[in-house]
C-alpha cells in the first residue's frame, strides 16, 4: 500500500513516515521545506533502513501534485503540510488562508481526479476554540476559533466534510491532536523549530541547552492546581502510531473524528519538573503575564480511539522529556548540526 504524506519533512510527518515504513507501507512525500529540511527524510530512512520517494514541491502547485500522482498509484493521503504558527497566523492571515485552504483545495481536486479518496487529516484541538467542558470529546462544538491558524483548521474540516456530503465514495478521517512533544528514540529526528520557539517545550529544551536563558512561564492565577496553564502533552511516536491505526482500522467510508491525546493534563510547571528530571538540572524561569489567547486548561477524553481503532497513547510525560532532551542534546542545533 502506497502512502501519500505531505509535509513529511515535517516534525509530526517525519516520526509518522517512520511507523508507516516500519509497518511495511511505501511512502512518498511532497514537502516544500518551508519549515523543514531534506535531512530529516534522509534520517527517516536511516532509522528504518527503507527508501522514501521525495518530491520537494509546494502542495499548492498543481501540475506538480498531478505529476505525483500519475507516476505513482496513491491508495491513501497524510496530510500534515501545513503552517502553524498561532502568533505569526494573527499578523499574516492571507498567508495562512493561502498556504492551508488553497493547499489542501488543490491536494483534494488531484486526488478526485485520479480517484483517491481515502484522506486522514492533520486537525487540532484548537478547533474546539475555549472548551465547553473537559475533557473535550469528538461532539463538542467546534468553531469559536481565536486566531486564523485555527480558523484554518476548522475551515478545511469543513471542506472536507463538504466533499464527503457530495461524494459518499469518500473516506475522511479527521484527528484532532492534542499538543504533541517528545522525539524519536534514537534521537535522530525531532522538532526542529526555526528561532525562539512559541511552544513550551521546545523552549524549556533550548534553555535546558544554553541557548535561551530562563523559561517564561505565560501567566500563574489560572484556576488550575499549580495556577499555571494545564494541556494535555502527548508523545510524538503515540501521535504517529495513531495514523498507521486510522490508516488500518478505518476502512468503511465516512467522516470520522478522533481526539488523539492521552487524557491526562499537565500544567506549566510539572512540564518543567519532568524536564528538570530528564535533563539532571534545575532550570531556571520567571513567571511572566498571561499570553493572550490562552485558555487555563485543555484536555482529551481519547476513549473514541481506543474505542473504534484500538489506539490509546502508551508513553508518559518522563518518556516525552527525556526523548525531547536526548533529540536536544545530541542536536543542538537542530538538523543543521
Ligand atoms: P511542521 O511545520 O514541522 O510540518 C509541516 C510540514 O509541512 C513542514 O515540513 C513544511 O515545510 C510543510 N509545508 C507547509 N506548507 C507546505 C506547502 N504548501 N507545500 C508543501 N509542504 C508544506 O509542523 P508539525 O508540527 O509537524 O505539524 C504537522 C501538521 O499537524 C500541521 O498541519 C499542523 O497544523 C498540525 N498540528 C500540529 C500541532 C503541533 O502542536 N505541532 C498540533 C495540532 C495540529
Ligand atoms: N507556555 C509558557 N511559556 C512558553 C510557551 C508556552 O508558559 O514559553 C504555556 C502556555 O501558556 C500554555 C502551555 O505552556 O499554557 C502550552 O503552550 P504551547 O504554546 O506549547 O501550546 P498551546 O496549547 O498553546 O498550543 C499548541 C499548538 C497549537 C495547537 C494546540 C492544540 O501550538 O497549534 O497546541 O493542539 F492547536
Amino acid at each position: 500500500m502506497k502512502i501519500l504524506v505531505t509535509g513529511g519533512a515535517g516534525y509530526i510527518g517525519s516520526h509518522t513516515c517512520v511507523e508507516l515504513l516500519e509497518k511495511g507501507y511505501e511512502v512518498v512525500v511532497v514537502d516544500n521545506f518551508d519549515n523543514s529540511s531534506p535531512e530529516s527524510v534522509k534520517r527517516v530512512e536511516k532509522i528504518t533502513g527503507k527508501k522514501i520517494a521525495l518530491y520537494e514541491a509546494d502542495i499548492r502547485d498543481e501540475k506538480v501534485m498531478d505529476g505525483i500522482f500519475s507516476e505513482h498509484k496513491i491508495d491513501c493521503v497524510i496530510h500534515f503540510a501545513g503552517l502553524k504558527a498561532v502568533g505569526e497566523s494573527c499578523a499574516q492571515p492571507l498567508k495562512y488562508y493561502d498556504n492551508n485552504l488553497y493547499g489542501t483545495l488543490v491536494l483534494l481536486r488531484i486526488m478526485n481526479k485520479y480517484g483517491v479518496k481515502k484522506i486522514v487529516f492533520s486537525s487540532s484541538a484548537t478547533v474546539y476554540g475555549d472548551p465547553e467542558k473537559l475533557p473535550l470529546d469528538e461532539n463538542c462544538k467546534t468553531g469559536g476559533t481565536t486566531n486564523p491558524y485555527g480558523t484554518s483548521k476548522y475551515f478545511q474540516e469543513i471542506m472536507l466534510r463538504d466533499l464527503y456530503a457530495s461524494d459518499k465514495e469518500w473516506t475522511v478521517v479527521l484527528l484532532r491532536y492534542f499538543n504533541p512533544v517528545g522525539a524519536h528514540e534514537s534521537g535522530l529526528i525531532g522538532e526542529d523549530p526555526q528561532g525562539i520557539p512559541n511552544n513550551l517545550t521546545p523552549y524549556i529544551a533550548k534553555v535546558a541547552i544554553g541557548e535561551l536563558k530562563e523559561v517564561g512561564v505565560f501567566g500563574n492565577d489560572y484556576d488550575t492546581h499549580d495556577g499555571t496553564g494545564v494541556r494535555d502533552y502527548i508523545h510524538v511516536v503515540d501521535l504517529a502510531k495513531g495514523h498507521v491505526s486510522a490508516i488500518e482500522n478505518v476502512i468503511a467510508s465516512g467522516v470520522y473524528v478522533y481526539n488523539l491525546g492521552t487524557g491526562v493534563g499537565y500544567s506549566v510547571l510539572d512540564v518543567i519538573k519532568a524536564f528538570n528530571k530528564a535533563c539532571g538540572k534545575e532550570l531556571p524561569y520567571l513567571i511572566k503575564p498571561r499570553r493572550a489567547g490562552d485558555i487555563a486548561t485543555c484536555y482529551a477524553d481519547a476513549s473514541k480511539a481506543k474505542r473504534e481503532l484500538g489506539w490509546e497513547a502508551k508513553l508518559g510525560i518522563d518518556e516525552m522529556c527525556a526523548s525531547l532532551w536526548n533529540w536536544q542534546s545530541k542536536n543542538p542545533k537542530g538538523y543543521k548540526g
